[in-house]
């Protein structure tokens, strides 16, 4: 089963996190057994190896591993194979107390759980790089190995340090990117409190601070954090791609994920894989498909790999719900529909011991295959198998999501107008109406080419970097659709105001000006006056608007600017860019964004309920494979006007309209 570089796959991967080390071997036959059983033809071994791998700074014992991967390759089953530098051994703590990661009060943490290293740290980069080379010169060539697991999670409960080292790399890092100490006291504004720099070591880390620390110094903090843990990322990945330059390497991601650019680090990934823990009893996951588009977006589109959700029940919330029957195959089928080419777990049998001892797994404390759990995994397992079509075939969307990390970094930062304005919750509005239609969604970055969409949203861009105004003018003059909403185009990529009236690089496209902006306290509305569809309610943010070319859409219809623009439309060029000065209900954004789509001829691909999630892949050949969700707990009618399909898992045909069970899942191929 060959993988090559560019994660073009004969089969949906299927499998889970294994880690045999917490098992006497003679288990290891049986966990071959029932993968086998299961349809698994992948697992990642070794995330959390290290101390059994390394008993010692200079001793090493892979016998161990041989034999698994041995066996591995005797059942079948490939390995995706971890650099096992996630958590590192005791020996190292009590060598190199200064490879412990510190709080921001300038506490060490302690050994004993996991991912407590500094990212800066020598002696973690030097350890985990001889351990590194070590792995891969011993199975570069085993027939078991299919792709590199580097490290896990990176930066899942350490993403900011403040020891010493890495307040030395610190001023590295700003010498570099700013070259001068004046353009960096520019930058960052120091003539404000005091702030100015006049010797490069005079620049510390923003820990704790009496009061507001400097924004452009807590924003290059943030950068400068992502940038340590992709480079002690690079330092694996250089010594993997030496020696087995044809298989993928990658680290798992966390989805909408605050402290990684994941656009920067998806350039240094192969392929893109996440970890998606929906809430059980939040109804329909459409974070969790929000987030399957988000990283199906990370590499333009290329197939994802989802590498953990859990079978049943996790065990770090407050409360941990078990998955109803049919969910996990439910939520596993909504991967795919948006683009994932595998479906894995945390974690493959569940732990006897330590901290995850009662977090779901395929299989459970039985041990065997006598359990709901594992029929369900099995089912899936073998319905997987069957559907190899659907390999690296694509989600082709036209509207598109802008999403920024400096822009989430910034927007977030302390001493704004409401704190109460949150990126993802700005976003995931907008999403909601845009899943509630049907209708497929990218993310792409600011300064990205837009050409191919026909709408483009950019809620609460806040910050409009150099580049990036230009991007969505040229994107509207040639004739496309943007919306965007309060608080953007505020201030620089160092969070400095962009002056001469708010939104200042996007008055002219928008055609306003914002002289002022009203936040409101929690449980204040305002209401707005739509013309020819009534009134609705808003909360949240008032901008008060000044039309320059622009024409209302609609009004605010109480308080002293009663009457004045709350959202606006603008034509530049051969587009139109509109302009949402509030945040409106969600039934008015989901009728809004209805209006938009409708204009601009972007439909479902079939009729069907609410509750029914649709989706289409699309194959190289040009074939369609159209996926329909029942997130519903009763059964549900989709429409199928368009003439007679093939559903996929069961091999049916349908025409006229199909009955979807509660929890029920189509894929649907067009015959004639
Ligand atoms: C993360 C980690 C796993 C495991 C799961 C539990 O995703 O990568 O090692 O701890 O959480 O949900
Ligand atoms: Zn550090």
């Amino acid at each position: 089963m060959p993988v090559s570089k560019n994660v073009k796959l004969p089969h949906l991967f299927y499998g889970g996190d294994y880690n045999p080390e917490q098992w006497p071997e003679e288990v290891w036959k049986d966990d071959m057994r029932l993968m086998n059983k299961a349809g698994v033809n992948m697992v990642s071994v070794g995330i959390f190896s290290w101390a059994a791998l390394q008993p010692g700074p200079d001793t090493y014992d892979f016998a161990w591993l041989d034999r698994l991967m041995d066996l591995m390759a005797e059942h079948g089953i490939m390995a995706d194979l971890a650099t096992a530098t996630a958590s590192p051994p005791a020996w190292m703590a009590k060598l190199h107390p200064e490879s412990l990661p510190v709080d921001e009060n300038g506490a060490r943490y302690a050994q004993g759980s996991r991912q407590h290293y500094c990212p800066n740290s020598k002696a973690f980069r030097l350890y985990g790089q001889r351990l590194v080379r070590k792995l891969a010169e011993r199975y570069k060539e085993h027939p078991a190995l299919a792709m590199w697991h580097i490290n896990n999670e990176y930066a899942c409960h350490i993403s900011q340090c403040f020891c010493d080292e890495c307040s030395r790399e610190f001023r590295v890092w700003l010498e570099k990117r700013y070259g001068t100490i004046d353009e960096l006291n520019a930058r960052w504004g120091t003539n404000f409190w005091s702030q100015k720099y006049y010797e490069w070591d005079e620049i510390g880390l923003p820990g704790k601070t009496p009061t507001y620390a400097n924004p452009g110094q807590q924003l290059d903090y943030k950068r400068f954090m992502s940038d340590s843990l992709l480079d002690a990322y690079l330092g694996e990945q250089r010594i993997l791609k030496e020696i087995t330059p044809n298989l993928p390497i990658m680290t798992n991601f966390m989805g909408a994920f605050k402290p990684l650019d994941q656009f920067e680090w998806a350039k240094h990934i192969d392929v893109i894989t996440w970890d998606s823990y929906p809430e059980p009893t939040a109804g329909i996951p459409v974070f969790a498909a929000m987030q399957h588009d988000l990283m199906r977006s990370m590499k333009g589109g290329q197939p994802f790999i989802l590498m953990e959700q859990v079978t049943s029940q996790v065990n770090w919330r407050q409360h941990n719900p078990l998955k109803r029957p049919g969910v996990m195959r439910l939520w596993s089928y909504q991967t795919i529909a948006h683009g994932g080419d595998g479906v894995m777990f945390f974690q493959w049998r569940q732990s006897g011991a330590g901290a995850e001892k009662f977090h779901g797994a395929m299989v459970t404390h039985t041990g065997d295959e006598n359990s709901r759990i594992y029929r369900e995994v099995e089912q899936l397992g073998q319905e997987l198998k069957q559907l190899d079509a659907l390999v690296d075939s694509r989600v082709e969307a036209k509207v598109a999501i802008v999403f920024d990390w400096h822009n989430w970094w910034a927007l977030e930062l302390d001493s704004k107008p409401s704190r109460d304005v949150l990126y993802l919750e700005q976003i995931k509005q907008y999403y909601q109406a845009l899943f509630e239609h049907n209708v497929g969604v990218d993310f792409v970055q600011p300064n990205a080419d837009l050409s191919g969409y026909k709408l483009v949203l950019a809620p609460a861009l806040y910050m409009v970097g150099p580049g990036v105004a230009a991007n969505l003018e040229s994107y509207v003059t040639n004739g496309g659709t943007l919306l965007t909403t309060f608080f953007s185009g505020m201030v620089d990529e160092n969070d400095r105001i962009h002056l001469g009236g708010y939104p200042a690089p996007l008055r002219k496209l928008l055609g306003i000006c914002v002289e002022e902006f009203d936040p409101m306290i929690p449980g204040q509305t305002n209401g707005i006056a739509v013309s020819g569809s009534g009134e609705y309610s808003c909360s949240l943010w008032a901008d008060l608007i000044r039309l320059e070319g622009a024409n209302d859409r609609a009004t605010f219809t109480t308080d002293f600017f009663a009457g004045s623009p709350a959202i606006t439309e603008h034509s530049f060029g051969e587009g139109k860019a509109y302009y949402v000065g509030t945040q409106p209900e969600a039934g008015f954004i989901k009728q809004f964004i209805g209006g938009l789509l409708t204009d601009l001829e972007l439909q479902a691909p079939l009729m069907a309920p609410a509750g029914v999630e649709l989706s289409v892949r699309t194959a190289a050949s040009g074939e369609r494979y159209i996926f329909a969700l029942n997130h519903n707990s009763q059964a549900a009618n989709i429409g199928l006007s368009e003439g007679v399909f093939v559903e996929l898992i069961s091999g049916q045909s349908a025409s006229t309209s199909l009955e979807l069970a509660p929890n029920g899942v189509a894929i649907l191929q067009l015959q004639q």
